[in-house]
């Protein structure tokens, strides 16, 4: 059943586990999400990228998603804009069925990030839509970093305290180090959890963890075998993810391993048979291997059983 992230969200903040929210680009990685979910019996978190949307038309988007939640009704599924860049944006995700957005204003300085995600929860909550929005700027921490730089990255507590009671978001993605894709620490894995702790602490809403990947090492290895490179690729560890939804975390955003376990089996089918062109050859193996990274996870995290 489609359900606002709040609904999710607050169960979680409430019970201290963390929900995986995952992005999908196509059918394949939908029904492999929601596959898994009905498995282990987790609630879900859909997310499509401005990028995704354009790609697979916002009416589509919706439609599948719909579609999926009404054959597994027994599951609750928020249907999640990622990093929504305008009003107008999340507008048209609203207007389309979107149960929660993103707006990510982090760009902007502090007064216009308040204003604009001000702006979009006045109107989601109008529909009873939840919004997230997001403080700092998403980087990797580096080991020899000033507190001078951190604080110009990172989410600032005080600042956090007084974005969430004036603009009333229902989420917030506090910078603490983490940055999206496959390469997202130069040496040693680092978060600022103390910075973490005292944002929940400051705000007591369920908070999200950007760029939240792990690149396990059976993943990376399944993708250098089908030929892939993927020097120097480095995730959030596990023990960290355990860590963060101790501090405060509850909505983990996951797109990178899905992506490289999926095109890791596309590339093997393709290398192992050069004459193959029946696409469900190839993206069989490949959801295979997305949900067994997506049951990992929501165990991982806590998210299974709690349905
Ligand atoms: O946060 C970024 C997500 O991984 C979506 O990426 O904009 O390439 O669809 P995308
Ligand atoms: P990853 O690139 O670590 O999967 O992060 C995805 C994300 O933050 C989507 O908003
Ligand atoms: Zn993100």
């Amino acid at each position: 059943m489609l359900v606002s992230g709040n609904e999710i969200l607050s169960k979680a903040n409430q019970e201290g586990y963390g929900v995986g929210a995952f992005n999908f680009v196509n059918f394949e990685m939908l029904k492999s999400i929601f596959e898994t979910a009905h498995e282990v019996s987790s609630p879900l978190i859909i997310q499509a990228s401005e990028g995704a949307i354009k790609y697979m038309g916002l009416e589509s988007v919706v439609g599948m998603v719909r579609i999926f939640a009404s054959q597994y009704p027994h599951i609750p599924v928020a249907l999640h804009l990622d990093h929504g860049t305008s009003f107008e944006s999340c507008k048209r995700a609203i207007e389309a069925g979107f149960t929660s957005v993103m707006i990510d204003a982090s760009h902007h300085c502090f007064d216009e990030n308040l204003a604009m995600s001000k702006q979009v929860v006045k109107y989601a909550h109008s529909f009873g839509v939840s919004v997230e929005a997001e403080l700092g700027r998403l980087q990797g921490i580096e080991d020899n970093i000033s507190v001078d730089e951190k604080d110009a990255t990172l989410v600032n507590p005080q600042e956090a305290e007084i974005f969430v009671r004036e603009t009333q978001v229902d989420f917030l993605a506090p910078a603490i180090g983490t940055s999206h894709g496959a390469f997202k620490f130069k040496g040693e894995p680092k978060l600022d959890f103390e910075r973490l702790q005292e944002v929940k602490r400051l705000t007591n809403i369920p908070l999200v963890l950007h760029g939240a990947s792990a690149i396990p090492q059976n993943v990376a290895q399944s993708f250098l075998e089908s030929g892939g490179d993927l020097k120097g690729s480095k995730g959030v560890p596990f023990e960290f993810l355990q860590e963060a939804i101790r501090g405060g975390i509850n909505k983990i955003n996951t797109d990178t391993d899905l992506r490289i376990a999926f095109i890791a089996e596309v590339r093997k089918v393709a290398n192992a048979n050069n004459s193959e062109f029946d696409l469900r050859k190839f993206f069989t193996p490949a959801m295979d291997a997305v949900k067994a990274v997506i049951k990992e996870r929501m165990q991982l995290l806590g998210s299974a059983n709690k349905i």
